[in-house]
């Protein structure tokens, strides 16, 4: 059995991943963590002041982390002073937060980081990889939509997509949404942002030349196909070599 927990264990995702953990033959719920106290799926969920003792006492295989940045940073630091591996869905890290993490992972523990659960995303990605190697001299917009309660923009998914298609044709400039007089367009990646409702995740990138358009979308719709993804990253993970790995790996791709 691989003992597992959940930072922000009563958020959307938290509850989401908890109940699939808790479905699985394999995978033991042993706790939550999140800002309030209570219980999911009939185990305890501590505060995010008793990290230490909780992993001390409980001994998680692995820990997941759906929170938000500045929580995951801590959360990340408190798995590796206890040798916990990791699988971390938060997004909307800075720069700063993101090589503090590389610096705490690298080392000590085994841990899986993604800005997209979902399979269908991790496929996306690559495609939108092949058409940017085909397309750099197209113009590029990329356009994602969350539901309204989602804190960080543009989304982690939609960032990871701005850096695949830089990988393949060099860096640009990024214009985030267009107002007024702007004049004719340049060489830019336009990127646009819509949050409404309760959609789960929407993004589509939009090659466009003269006479023609390509466009890439993925839907998602129930948060499950990321949790799907994230039972794939715990079973992954665990006995793994320390340092951060990729869903891309986890899939085999
Ligand atoms: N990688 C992916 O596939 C994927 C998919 C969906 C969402 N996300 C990301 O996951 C994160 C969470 O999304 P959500 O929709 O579940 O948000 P949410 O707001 O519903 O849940 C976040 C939870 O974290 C808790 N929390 C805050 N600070 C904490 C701390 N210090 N310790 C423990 N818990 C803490 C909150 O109380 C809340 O319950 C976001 O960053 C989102 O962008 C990633």
């Amino acid at each position: 059995m691989i003992k597992v927990a959940i930072c922000g264990a009563l958020g959307r995702m938290g509850m989401t991943i908890g109940k699939l953990v808790n479905e699985a033959p394999d995978l033991e719920l042993v706790g939550g963590i999140d800002i309030r106290s209570g219980s999911f799926y009939d185990v305890p969920v501590v505060t995010s002041s008793e990290i230490d003792s909780f992993l001390e006492s409980v001994k998680p295989d692995v820990l997941i982390d759906f929170t938000i940045a500045t929580a995951a940073v801590e959360n990340i630091k408190a798995a590796a002073r206890h040798g916990t591996a990791l699988v971390v869905g938060t997004t909307g890290f800075s720069p700063e937060q993101r090589t503090e993490i590389e610096t705490v992972i690298n080392g000590t523990v085994p841990a899986v980081i993604s800005s997209n659960y979902s399979v269908g995303v991790n496929i996306f990605w690559r495609l939108v990889r092949e058409a940017a190697k085909q397309l750099g001299d197209y113009d590029i917009e990329v356009i994602e939509a969350h539901h309204h309660f989602k804190k960080d923009a543009p989304s982690g998914t939609a960032k990871t997509i701005l850096n695949i298609i830089e990988e393949e044709i060099g860096e640009r400039e990024k214009l985030y949404g267009r107002e007024g007089m702007i004049g004719e367009r340049g060489n830019e990646i336009g990127v646009h942002v819509i949050r409404g409702g309760d959609i789960v995740g929407d993004h589509s990138v939009l090659f466009a030349a003269n006479n023609e358009t390509i466009e890439l979308s993925h839907r998602a719709y129930d948060r499950a196909v990321f949790a799907h993804g994230v039972i794939r990253a715990v079973r992954w993970i665990a006995g793994k070599e320390t340092g951060i790995h990729s869903m891309d790996e986890v899939l085999g791709l």
